[in-house]
């Protein structure tokens, strides 16, 4: 009989990519998906260590399954409970230390291994860990994704892990150096996506657009020549990628910007701060200006871009004046949408040591005057788009009968009823009305499947 897995998934975008590429890896060993941790046979926790929260969230779950298997047993059943991501990576023997009741422990490097740790854990007593950073690479040994659940906006990593090392970041430790994918695998990856439904790929990396991947031809080929190979897709409608670093975003890739029109006008560029020293102390390695230039110059090459960033509050040293500048740089900008985080010290990265940790309270305080303003400008944005007609991938069914979910070329969610349209459709709809995280919007017509002369380009410029 076939066992059941439930893969819960926090923390950011490739993590969402890797919990389906771990049901691909168990698939084969008659692991079939369930969306109900109850019925699971093997619960796996697909982790985020970037802020303590989030890492601390990973404890509570684990309390609760191992009720949850306590009741198990006590019915004569049993429960597989597994860790995987980021805070597997980071806390290793630690975490078996604080939860001994997990069985099986997994780095996200290893993703490939995890038959091996199950029939591992099946012979002996203990928890089975494997965190390290193998040199084999899981994408060749992982088994091909199934199409059995197309998404019509798929992710695909091209890129994985980091080496720039901000102050602040664990993400260096956790995902490894990194590594690009080849061009061929990643095209093979995204011509199966595309026969199984989708129309829309965002290209994942931690630091994606530093993508240097061995391209056929024998050269390491840039993110924006990944993006004009993947543009040639013909049922491939839209392309996005995240997360960019501003260092990396270099001529050929702005170029690309004004030139693919797949390529869709949303970029999220974080910049954290407005402050040069402080993005000096984050060892962010681009200072303001730097990031202002870069913003203009993809302006010109694409002028209805749309901007997207995260900021962290309360970095160690941040005056008042710093924390000014931030502000005022967000005036300058204008960002369509944005993330903003309290500085959260993680064990291990230089930030932590740093003297003149700023309170809690000023961290609240700064928090929120940020969140006012990146919340006007986001509103802004949105009731900009009121009025317009705009193009909407259709992604999902809405919670209203007869209701559809899409997206515009800026990433903006809508909501359409729409008779006749389907799900995978691009059609074009007239914003009636804006929400805080999604438009309203009247159907206009069912627009033809765009050609390679002939791409979907978003009339509603909301500068
Ligand atoms: N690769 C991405 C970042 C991934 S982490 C990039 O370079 O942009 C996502 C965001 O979490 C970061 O951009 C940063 O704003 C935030 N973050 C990372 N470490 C943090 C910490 N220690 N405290 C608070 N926020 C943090
Ligand atoms: Fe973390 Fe900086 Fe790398 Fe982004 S660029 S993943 S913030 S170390
Ligand atoms: Fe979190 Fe790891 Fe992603 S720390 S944000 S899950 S890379």
């Amino acid at each position: 009989m076939a066992k059941k897995l439930f893969v819960k998934t926090y923390g950011c975008q490739m993590n969402v990519y890797d919990s389906a590429r771990m049901a691909d890896a168990l698939a084969p060993h008659g692991y079939v998906v369930t969306d109900r941790p109850e019925q699971a046979d093997l619960v796996l926790l697909n982790t985020c260590h970037i802020r303590e929260k989030a890492a601390e969230k990973v404890y509570s779950e684990l309390g609760r399954l191992q009720q949850l298997r306590r009741r198990r047993r006590d019915a004569g059943g049993d429960l597989l409970i597994g860790v995987a991501g980021c805070v597997a990576q980071a806390e290793g023997a630690a975490l078996v230390e604080r939860a001994p009741y997990v069985d099986i422990v997994v780095g996200p490097q290893s993703y490939h291994r995890l038959p091996e740790l199950l029939q591992r854990r099946a012979r002996s007593q203990g928890a089975q860990l494997d965190i390290d950073f193998p040199l084999e690479s899981k994408f060749d040994r992982l088994p091909e994704e199934r199409a059995s659940a197309p998404a019509v906006s798929a992710f695909l990593t091209v890129q994985e892990g980091c080496d720039k090392f901000c102050t602040f970041c664990v993400v260096p430790y956790t995902r490894g150096a990194e590594a690009s994918r080849p061009v061929a695998a990643i095209l093979a990856e995204a011509r199966r996506l595309v026969a199984a439904g989708a129309r829309e790929i965002t290209l994942l990396g931690q630091n994606v657009n530093a993508y240097r991947g061995p391209g056929p031809d024998g050269r390491a080929w840039d993110l924006a020549r990944l993006i004009r190979a993947l543009a040639g897709i013909e049922a491939l409608w839209r392309i996005r990628y995240t997360t960019s670093h501003p260092r990396d975003l270099d001529d050929a890739l702005i170029a690309a910007h004004g030139e693919v029109e797949k390529l869709m006008p949303f970029l999220h560029l974080p910049v954290q701060s407005g402050s040069d020293a402080i993005l000096e102390a984050m060892n962010r390695r681009h200072d303001v200006d730097d990031y202002r230039r870069r913003v203009d110059r993809l302006r010109r090459a694409r002028p209805d871009i749309a901007l997207s960033s995260d900021f962290i509050v309360g970095f160690p040293g941040e005056s008042e004046a710093d924390f000014a500048a931030t502000l005022a740089l967000v005036e300058e900008i204008g960002f369509a949408q944005a993330f903003s985080f309290k500085y959260s010290p993680r064990p291990g990265t230089p930030a932590a040591g740093m003297r003149r940790q700023i309170r809690g309270e000023v961290k609240d305080e700064r928090l929120q005057r940020l969140q006012l303003l990146l919340a006007r400008q986001n509103r802004a944005f949105q009731e900009a788009t009121v009025g317009r007609n705009v193009a909407v991938l259709l992604e999902r069914a809405g919670r209203h009968p007869g209701q559809l979910v899409g997206r515009t070329p800026h990433l903006q969610a809508v909501h359409v009823t729409a008779p006749g349209a389907a799900i995978g459709e691009l059609i074009e709809v007239r914003v009636t009305a804006c929400h805080a995280h999604s438009l309203a919007a009247t159907p206009l017509a069912t627009m033809p499947a765009p050609t390679l002369e002939q791409q979907p380009r978003n009339p509603a410029v909301c500068a």
